[in-house]
């Protein structure tokens, strides 16, 4: 017999395909009054599908009483209470590595992007500035100085490009990793030194407001901040004075503090590059993600292992 699975939220379409050839699967996404459902049927579930936006809140997992695995479709956790899992002896897979290139491919495109302003100077050909005025000098990348704030899978693939651009590298953990990076221990000092600064830390209660307004003014008037983390690990309104007052000199966004609003003052501004949270989103890596979610439950279903598992 499938084993039943409860989805929450939409996942691609193919894989919500290939979950529902293998599995009994249930969104619970389609249900009007999902609290009622899960009363009534809660004890079904073996599993639970998620992704990193949408998350398994303690209300969630303790309305399943019958749950063993949760897998989740992302590397991020910071929506996933694993405090409830463990309580429950939840078993929790998640989608690490298949994404380290796109990730850091696109962090390096937000740096280049807004240091030498492609998106504006698109902006600006697109409404006839050309035809009026030259676009300004911009800024150099290659041979500057990257702070990496979290060098963890992701961020050592970004430092890898980096070394492409023969950039002076430097970065930030709680605890220095094993690698030939140099490190530095203070935020601030990082801050104080970098011309870009990169934020590939987990999300999370321990990194809130981790760039705050001081961080920024480390940074300052020629530094530039790129985000690929999680919106809530920068301090949005100090973001949006800094951009606003120019006391630093731009940034690139993939995640914000309210997905998917983002702070109207930022709409604006040229001085800020703008996306989606699609650092993730290729064809390639998207496909591999889902072939983990599944792999991570056939083997769970099978052996009582996970192929990636969090805890
Ligand atoms: P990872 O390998 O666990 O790396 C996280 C790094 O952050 C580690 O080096 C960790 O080192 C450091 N860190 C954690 N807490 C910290 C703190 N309080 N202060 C300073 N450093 C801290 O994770 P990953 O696979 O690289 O993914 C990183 C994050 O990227 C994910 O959690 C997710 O939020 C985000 N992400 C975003 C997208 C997107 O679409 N934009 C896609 C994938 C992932 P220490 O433990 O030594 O501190
Ligand atoms: C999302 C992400 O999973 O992996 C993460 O933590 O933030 C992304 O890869 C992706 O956007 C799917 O929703």
């Amino acid at each position: 017999m499938k084993k039943a699975i409860l989805q929450n939220g939409r996942l691609l379409p193919a894989l919500e395909s290939r979950l529902a050839e293998e599995f009994d699967v249930h969104g619970l996404w389609s249900e009007p009054d999902p609290q009622a459902f899960l009363q009534q049927h809660g004890e079904r579930f073996a599993g639970l599908v998620t992704s990193a936006p949408v998350g398994a809140s303690a209300e969630l997992i303790h309305a399943l009483p019958r749950l063993e695995v949760i897998s989740s479709f992302g590397v991020g956790f910071d929506r996933i209470d694993l405090d409830a899992a463990k309580r429950s002896g939840v078993r929790v897979g998640y989608t690490p590595d298949v994404l380290n290139d796109c990730v850091a491919d696109l962090a390096f495109g937000l740096l280049i992007d807004v240091a030498r302003g492609i998106s504006a100077a698109d902006r600006f050909v697109r409404s006839g500035g050309w035809l009026k005025e030259r676009f300004p000098v911009t800024t150099r990348v290659s041979g500057k100085k990257l702070g990496i704030v979290g060098l963890g899978r992701i961020g050592q693939a970004v430092a890898k490009r980096a070394s492409g651009f023969e950039m002076d590298i430097t970065y930030t953990n709680r605890r220095p990793a094993t690698v030939s990076y140099r490190y530095e221990s203070s935020l601030m000092a990082l801050a104080e030194w970098a011309d870009f600064l990169v934020v590939a830390v987990a999300g999370g209660s321990s990194t809130q407001g981790l760039i705050s307004r001081e961080v920024l003014t480390a940074l300052g008037p020629k530094g530039f901040l790129i985000n690929v983390s999680r919106g809530t690990v920068v301090d949005e309104q100090a973001l949006v004075d800094a951009l606003t007052t120019k006391s630093i000199a731009g940034a690139g966004l993939d995640v914000f503090e309210n997905e998917p609003h983002v702070a109207p003052a930022l709409l604006g501004l040229d001085n800020v590059v703008l996306l989606p949270h699609v650092a993730s989103g290729t064809a390639e890596t998207r496909t591999a993600m889902g072939d983990l979610v599944l792999a991570n439950l056939r083997s769970y279903f099978s052996t009582g292992e996970l192929v990636t598992p969090l805890n």
